[in-house]
């Protein structure tokens, strides 16, 4: 790889999405490969204890990576967890030769600036079954599973079991402490998430509620989408492994909607906490567990969250050792 072929899939890797817009991802690149590295000092401690979708995350950098080079002809190969013994060490991508882009890598490449998490009102517009297919395909193609959440019993349970997991989470004082913390006052805050990218207030309050980021009592109310699509990331088993794979499937999806002008936010309070975790995992008859709830639709564009650059969080060696 040239320094300007790592340098471009580095730019692509840090435009992955991460809760609160931590970035929990460093990288050391050579000419040979590139190494992600989960960056411990950015995992939520009260959102995310066990630095799972810290790893979620990286494994969406990791995808970000890879398809830049993909899209840039370079034959790619990945490990996952190449060391046991380092915990922190995610993933090794190598590169080696050319090999032919095939169509749905370079417009998932080209996706990537595009994709930003959208938590404003969607459109009151189904998302065609043609769709839906696709965004599970995207999933099964990185080894996770999409469940898409259409039955209209399954549908209120689990908008219920979100419901509760989001108030509670507006109760704990701890968790709105750090949530606080990661909110981007200042505009050129390079990490964090800015009120500006959180939605209005609602005019009447939707079936789903989406996490709250500042004050948004400055924004005019607005009516929400009565019933967005919600469907549900699954992997087999629930290991550092799963994670960083479940990243991978996550942005492919979320990479392949964007493709179809598909908008998505994540509603994770389900997934955060363990009983409703455990309960969405029953609900969903205990065949895997759930990683990422996601809310799908058609929205209207919104402004990009900042990142801190690729300087920050990598460093290039000349020669592999
Ligand atoms: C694993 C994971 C969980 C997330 N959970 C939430 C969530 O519950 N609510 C929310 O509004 N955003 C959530 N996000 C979105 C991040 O806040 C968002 O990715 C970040 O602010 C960067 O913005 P961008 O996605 O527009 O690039 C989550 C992202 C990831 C990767």
């Amino acid at each position: 790889m040239t320094s300007q072929q790592i340098d471009t899939a580095l730019k692509a890797a840090v435009l992955a999405p991460s809760p609160h817009n931590t970035q929990p991802w460093l990288f050391e690149a050579t000419p040979e490969h590139v190494d992600i590295f989960l960056d411990e000092s950015r995992i939520l401690p009260v959102a995310d204890p066990h630095g799972r979708e810290a790893r979620i995350s990286c494994g969406a950098a990791l995808l970000n990576l890879r398809m830049s080079l993909r899209a840039q002809g370079l034959a790619v190969h990945m490990k996952l967890l190449p060391d046991d013994t380092r915990p922190l060490w995610l993933a090794r991508v190598r590169a080696s030769g050319c090999l032919a882009v095939k169509p749905d890598e370079r417009t998932l490449a080209a996706a990537i600036p595009c994709r930003h998490t959208n938590r404003r009102p969607f459109r009151d517009e189904p998302v065609p079954g043609a769709v839906r297919k696709l965004l599970r395909q995207a999933a099964l193609h990185e080894g996770a599973r999409l469940v898409m959440i259409d039955q209209p019993a399954r549908y209120s349970a689990v908008a219920k079991l979100l419901r509760l997991a989001e108030f509670t989470q507006r109760e704990d004082v701890e968790f709105q402490d750090e949530l606080a913390r990661w909110v981007a006052i200042d505009p050129e805050r390079l990490d964090g998430v800015p009120s500006l990218a959180g939605g209005p207030p609602p005019l009447t309050e939707p079936l789903v509620l989406l996490r709250e980021y500042g004050e948004n009592s400055g924004k005019a109310p607005r009516e929400y989408e009565q019933e967005p699509l919600l469907a549900v990331l699954l992997t087999r088993q629930d290991s550092p492994h799963d994670h960083v794979r479940a990243g991978q499937a996550m942005q492919r999806v979320l990479l392949a909607a964007t493709a179809c002008d598909v908008s998505a936010s994540f509603l994770s309070a389900g997934v955060e906490l363990p009983s409703t975790r455990a309960s969405l995992r029953a609900l969903l008859d205990g065949d895997g567990h759930p990683q990422v709830v996601l809310r799908l639709g058609y929205g209207y564009p919104i402004p990009r969250t900042l990142r801190r650059p690729v300087g920050e969080v990598s460093t290039c060696v000349e020669h592999a050792q």
